[in-house]
Order: C-alpha cells, then structure tokens, then sequence
C-alpha cells in the first residue's frame, strides 16, 4: 500500500521567483509536479518511439547483409578482399572459416629480408608445409608482392603478432622481421617460414587464393579448387 503523500516541503513551495506562491496544495502535490510528470512522460514516449524508428531503419539494412554472410562463413565461402588502398609494408587481416587470413603487401627490403633469414628457418624450402603448389617457393606466394598467409601458429594455434621492424628488441637483436608468437616463442619469417629451435613445427599455412583483379584477391579458390 501506498504511503499517503507528505507535506510538500520547502523546496516544493519555492517559485523561480523564491517567493513559492502558487506552488503548494493540500495533497502535498504540486502544479509543477504535474506539469513536470506531464513533460517527462512525453519525453520518455518521444525517446521510444525514436529508438523504435532507429532500430526499424539500422536493422534492416545490417540483418540483410549480415545473414547471406553468416551463410557464407558456415559454409567455408570464399572471402573477396579489396587491396587497392593496402599500402607497402602495411597488413591487412580477414576472416576466413573462422580463422584469420592476413595479407600483406611486403616491399622490397621486406622481400630482401627473406633471404638474411634463410639460414635461420626449420624448412626454407617449405617442403614439410602446408600451401598451395604456386607458393611453394622462397616467397610463398604466386605475387611476391603480396603475403597471404593463415594467421594461425602452428603449435598450439594462437594467433602470432606482426613485428615487421628489422632489429625489433622485443623478439631479438638480429631479427630480419616477421611473425612472433608470444605462447611459446615461436618465430615465422615475412614469408611465414618458421625459424629453427621454436616450438612450431612447420611454417604457417597458405591458403588456396587467386587475383581475378590486380586489386582483389579470392581467399578460399584458386585455379586449382574451381
Ligand atoms: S602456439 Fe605459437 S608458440 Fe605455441
């Protein structure tokens, strides 16, 4: 049950003119109460009614483009990723059937630098790894220029970090640049080829991809898998 409403105090009698004329009422309920009641209710339907017509507009448009994707993923789709504003030595990462696929635009000292690190790698000539025939080579890609590589360690599955810098002191003094996975320490080149002595055993695996533009790049088909 409800307690019957107090004596309007002293706040409820004050006007904006401090007088507090007019103000006060027998119910301890007040003119400006209700007014104020009034303008909140209005105000409280006014926002609903907003946040009904934002969320008619912003869904529609996200579920229909959000769900033929959804389908895609699940069904291991190819993924189409636009390059054209990917710059020389900057990284760009997608998804593809729920794991990361990163490319990388490498440029020309990052190119040089698969060769300092040769004498480092486990399998250089990537013979004991997982890619696709056209990036069996020292680059491992079909256009040296461009990296596309699983962003997935192959020891235990994280997800490595970049370190393009050459000399980077987090990783070592002698390092040319590449991939550091901080689980265990393992360490991939800027081709993905793994170095001796870490926990991983193969390189990072390329998966199947094709150019149908100098601009875009299909991850999930190639020549081979149409
Ligand atoms: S998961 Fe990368 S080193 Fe263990």
């Amino acid at each position: 049950m409800l307690a019957p409403n107090p004596a309007p105090g002293p706040w409820q009698r004050r006007g904006a003119d401090g007088t507090g004329s007019g103000f006060g009422t027998e119910q301890g309920w007040t003119m400006s109460d209700e007014v104020d009641l009034g303008r909140r209710q209005l105000l409280t339907n006014a926002t609903a009614l907003t946040g009904a017509v934002g969320v008619a507009f912003v869904a529609t448009p996200f579920l229909a483009s959000w769900k033929p994707s959804a389908r895609a993923k699940a069904l291991g789709a190819p993924v189409e990723i636009d390059i054209a504003k990917l710059e020389p030595g900057a990284m760009l990462k997608v998804e593809w059937r729920g794991k990361p696929v990163w490319v990388v635009r490498r440029t020309p000292e990052m190119l040089a630098s698969l060769k300092t690190s040769t004498p480092l790698l486990a399998d250089p000539e990537s013979e004991a790894s997982d890619q696709p025939a056209y990036a069996k080579n020292p680059a491992r890609a079909s256009n040296a220029e461009y990296l596309v590589v699983l962003g997935v360690c192959t020891h235990l599955g994280c997800s490595p970090a970049a370190k393009f810098t050459p000399g980077d002191v987090t990783v070592s003094a002698d390092w040319p640049g590449g991939f550091y996975c901080p689980c265990h320490g393992s360490k991939f080149d800027l081709a993905g080829r793994v170095f001796k002595g870490v926990p991983a055993p193969t390189n990072l695996k390329i998966p199947p991809y094709s150019f149908p533009s100098p601009t875009r790049i299909v991850v999930g088909a190639d020549a081979q898998s149409a």
